[in-house]
């Protein structure tokens, strides 16, 4: 098992460059099944997620290559209709790729991606779409078989779920005819989506709006870059904010970043947007957040609620955190609170009473975010800090103590036996 090693009361300090965002390489890695010529992908990190998605791509016939950060998939040939279990439950966006398993080989089977860390997960909205886009899917001993040739509808989906609107978006590029899908999720990945579908070839229109209009489309292949990483860019930004430091994010889009940045202000940090990148830096001391809620873009990201969790640790006053895109995302409360956060959850509250010190303890990561908080609360603390199952934060930052320790902290990976 691997650890971080972590000393605390370093800021951080510096400028840093991300790489493409892994919610954007995951769906167009499985979007790479609805074409019959290669596609190159630019700047991808090495994530467990992605190389997990390039074996699910593997199993299914494509060709895959890897030199660095280019990633290269030939999907010529790729009959394979049937998910392999095992791949299946290692990664929850395999449920990505049947939409257009479906779309290409008109079957597909697949292992049901069940629940995890954060919440039960279901995936109704994926398959309510798919059918009416005329799939008959049946639900079996934990599997999901669909088939059918799919015709353009008009879905409405009673929630902006990011996946369910990537998989209808993939499977209604090749249905006969025009979809029209309205209530669907505008987080910036599934924009990227589209836009590389569109470089495809594919005809959609209302990109970056609730309402996509997707045609019948006749795709080829590309080369392309994801955009960078907006969850990356932020938890740094945030630990820039919370050790009393300053980092420059290169490659940050602004806008993907705006319900973070205006928090950050509302919390006494300087933030700045310019030709260099997104700035965040504090010199003065932190405030609370009288109430923030997590929300479906351009509302506050999920993905960035345990690491502004541990940022309120460190605002002297009382501030309100509530997670309302996933049910049980305050996994990171418990192992804040042996860094000695003064944190009580109630239902998906967090009521932190901030300024307390923290001091360094052993702690564990419960999921992919809820870990990078405790790295940045680690960061924070007095004396050292252990976070163990690291495992988790490999699955969406790219080696992120080296990142870490480029920008003057003292951090590093060590090997646990328990
Ligand atoms: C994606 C991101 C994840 C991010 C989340 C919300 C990827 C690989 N992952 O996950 O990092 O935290 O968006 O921004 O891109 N729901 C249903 N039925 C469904 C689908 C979803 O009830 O069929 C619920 C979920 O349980 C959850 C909420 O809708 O409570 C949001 O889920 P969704 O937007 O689908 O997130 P993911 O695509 O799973």
């Amino acid at each position: 098992m691997e650890a971080f090693r972590i000393i605390g009361g370093k800021p951080l300090v510096g400028t840093v460059r991300v790489c493409a965002a892994k919610n954007a390489v995951l769906p167009i890695l499985a979007a790479c099944m609805l074409l019959h010529e290669p596609v190159t992908l630019n700047g991808c990190p090495y994530l467990s997620d992605v190389e997990n998605m390039l074996s699910l791509l593997c199993a299914l016939g494509c060709r895959t290559r890897r030199e660095g950060k280019t990633i290269q998939i030939d999907p010529k040939g790729a009959d394979g209709c049937v998910m392999p279990e095992a791949l299946s439950s290692a990664l929850r966006s395999s449920i990505f790729m049947l939409g257009p398993v479906l779309a290409r080989n008109g079957m597909a089977d697949f292992a049901y991606p069940g629940g995890c860390e954060i919440g039960a997960r279901p995936i109704d909205l994926h398959l309510q779409g798919l059918r009416k886009l005329g799939a008959h899917i049946e639900e079996k001993h934990g599997r999901i078989r669909c088939e059918g040739k799919l015709r353009g509808a008009h879905i409405h989906l009673d929630y902006p779920s990011v996946g369910a609107t990537e998989n209808i978006l993939m499977a209604a590029l090749c249905a006969e005819g025009t979809t029209v899908l309205s209530n669907a999720a505008r987080e910036p990945e599934v924009n990227d989506l589209a836009n590389f579908l569109r470089t495809c070839g594919g005809r959609i229109e209302g990109v970056g709006t609730g309402t996509l209009t997707i045609h019948n489309s006749v795709l080829h292949g590309c080369t392309y870059a994801p955009v960078p990483d907006r969850i990356t860019a932020g938890t740094l930004l945030i630990g820039a904010a919370m050790t009393g430091g300053r980092v420059t994010v290169a490659d940050a889009v602004p806008e993907h970043l705006l319900a973070l940045t205006e928090k950050l202000k509302e919390a006494g940090c300087q933030v700045l947007c310019d030709e260099s990148g997104v700035t965040a830096s504090r010199t003065g001391k932190l405030l609370p957040i009288s109430r923030l809620e997590t929300a479906p873009f351009p509302g506050f990201p999920t993905d960035l609620q345990a690491p502004m969790t541990a940022l309120l640790t460190q605002a002297v006053g009382t501030s309100l955190m509530q997670e309302k895109v996933f049910e049980n995302r305050m996994l990171h409360v418990p192992e804040l609170k042996k860094l000695g956060a003064d944190i009580t959850v109630q239902g998906n509250s967090a009521i932190v009473s901030g300024g307390r010190p923290l001091y360094g303890a052993e702690v564990t990561a419960k999921d992919l975010r809820a870990g990078a908080a405790l790295c940045l609360a680690g960061l924070c603390a007095q004396g050292e800090t252990i976070v163990k199952n690291v495992r988790l934060i490999d699955r969406g930052y790219a080696r992120f103590e080296e990142i870490l320790k480029s920008l003057g902290t003292d951090i590093e990976r060590i090997e646990r036996n328990d």
